[in-house]
């Protein structure tokens, strides 16, 4: 099906601009179909000392290059990235499983934060600002923190990585990255776009390995000042903890379980088409999935009958084919999760409606597949209505008013993405102000966010931080304030004025 390999059955890690090989590894299995892909290192603490040692050495000549020249790198990076689409979209969805036409929406999300960042090298805006005393200036600039540690998930592997890893690099850090052990072909891959684009060595490092090692020797590491996270919630709160003991930045993105409200006025098949979209791409493995649907009475036995009708259509199986739509799930682990909330959602009193049940015939007997599920009459309180299950399950949550759909919608620990579909203008701009997550969508679902736009959220999702757009450099800068007194005397602020 595919026409791509990778031309090595063992990756290496990329540190100092050297591939360096590790002698323990593991395989990483298509969850497609149970094959080996090929085998990714599990590097020792020693090679975050190494990575760290060549990045500190390498930041200090990179902050002084012109970001419009670090920006060069980013462009070269965007147009291999380009040419490479449809190899790097098979290999993603070979490493991942999610569907190709997902996979190349993705690798596009990547190419697009290249030019967009690469186009930051000319701003970097700062500030000037009037001095209060005669014959002084006075302005801003932003700073890189130096070197900085980006872990990322399995779930979007070049995506997310490029909205960490692109910031930084433009606006003059070293970065150190360690990808999730799920999808490291990205990773190896995105290195050598790196290596071909002409990046000096150093200033980006690549390592191999567990979380448990590699991560926690990142955020251990005194010369390591900013650790940039997407992941769960559990490791983010002991980065955040760990990072805090240091004074580290610690940036966080930790999942969601983000709502589409479906009012009485909204145009239901559109609704259906956004809860579709959003719940089962990517087989609801999105920190952005639609796990919720909170539906007003009046319309709810039609949502549920349209859903039910359009979930029928859903082919699952091998996202290389292109006519499937929902792909496998990343693991055994995860598919035992997903398996165990459906258990749970039956044991509170909510209504299966469709799935809560894995596939294990035909073609679909070695890889990790689990049918979408769809509970109804589920209540806000429920596990299934305020957990993060990370798969295609979504459960129906009936409700009164405008009024009550804004309350269960925030009544979860997480704030990551919500949606109303309503065509009735008041409530948009109500909701716009009353949802409390950072991602607001209006007539479409949760999921779709654009790069040049803050990725994060509120409460359990994050630590204030957000990824992408321009507010994504504010992870990976410091502000300096800068005055410059050409009066030729001593002029003291606060003091000498009149
Ligand atoms: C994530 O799941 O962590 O907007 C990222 C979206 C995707 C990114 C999701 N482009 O849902």
């Amino acid at each position: 099906m595919s026409d791509v390999s990778l031309k090595t059955n063992k990756l290496a890690n990329f540190i100092n601009g050297e591939w360096m090989e590790v002698e323990s590894s593991k395989a990483v299995i298509n969850p497609a179909t149970g094959e080996e892909l090929v085998q990714v290192p599990l590097s020792g603490a020693k090679c975050v000392d190494d990575a760290a040692a060549a990045a500190k050495k390498a930041q200090k000549e990179w902050r002084l290059v012109p970001a419009p020249q670090r920006a060069e790198v980013l462009y070269q990076v965007g147009y291999l990235m380009k040419e490479r689409k449809e190899r790097l979209s098979q290999l993603l969805t070979m490493e991942n499983g999610k569907v190709i036409e997902e996979a190349r929406g993705e690798v596009q999300e990547g190419i697009d934060m290249a030019f967009y960042m690469a186009g930051e090298g000319r701003r970097l805006f700062g500030q000037t600002t009037p001095a209060e005393l005669q014959n002084k200036f006075a302005m801003s600039q932003r700073t890189p923190v130096g070197v900085v540690g980006i872990i990322t998930p399995w779930n979007f592997p070049i995506a997310i990585a490029t909205w960490k890893s692109f910031p930084a690099i433009v606006a003059g850090n070293a970065v150190i990255w360690k990808p999730a052990t799920e999808t490291p072909i990205m990773a190896f891959e995105l290195a050598k776009i790196f290596e071909e684009a002409g990046l000096p060595e150093g200033v980006l490092n690549v390592v191999f390995g567990a979380g448990s090692e590699i991560g926690d020797a990142m955020v251990h590491h005194d010369d390591i000042r900013v650790i940039s996270f997407t992941g769960s919630n559990d490791t983010g709160r002991h980065i955040a903890s760990e990072g805090g003991k240091q004074l580290k930045k610690v940036s966080l993105e930790m999942g969601g379980k983000n709502a589409v409200i479906v009012m009485d006025d909204a145009d239901v098949d559109l609704a259906v088409e956004g809860i579709i979209w959003s719940a089962f791409g990517t087989s609801g493995q999105r920190c952005t999935a639609c796990s919720r649907v909170i539906v007003h009475e009046a319309v709810k036995e039609t949502l549920e009958e349209r859903l039910l009708a359009e979930m029928e259509k859903l082919t699952i199986g091998n996202g290389l084919n292109e006519s499937i739509k929902v792909g496998p799930i990343i693991n055994k682990a995860g598919l035992e999760k997903i398996k165990s909330y459906t258990e749970i959602g039956k044991n509170e009193g909510a209504k299966l409606l469709a799935g809560g049940y894995e596939l294990t015939e035909g073609d679909n007997a070695n890889g990790n597949y689990f049918a979408p599920t769809l509970f109804t009459d589920a209540t806000a309180d429920m596990r299934i209505a305020q957990e993060e299950i990370f798969g295609p399950v979504v459960s129906l949550i009936p409700v009164k008013s405008f009024e009550e759909a804004i309350e269960v919608n925030n009544g979860v620990t997480y704030g990551l993405s919500s949606s109303i579909f309503t065509n009735d203008v008041n409530r948009v701009f109500k909701a716009q102000r009353d949802l409390d997550t950072g991602i607001v969508y209006v007539n479409a679902g949760t999921t779709g966010a654009e790069i040049h736009l803050p990725f994060g959220g509120t409460k359990g999702t994050g630590n204030g931080h957000r990824d992408s757009g321009v507010q994504a450099l504010d992870v990976f800068t410091e502000w300096r304030a800068i005055y410059v007194d050409y009066s030729g005397k001593l002029q003291r602020a606060q003091i000498d004025v009149d």
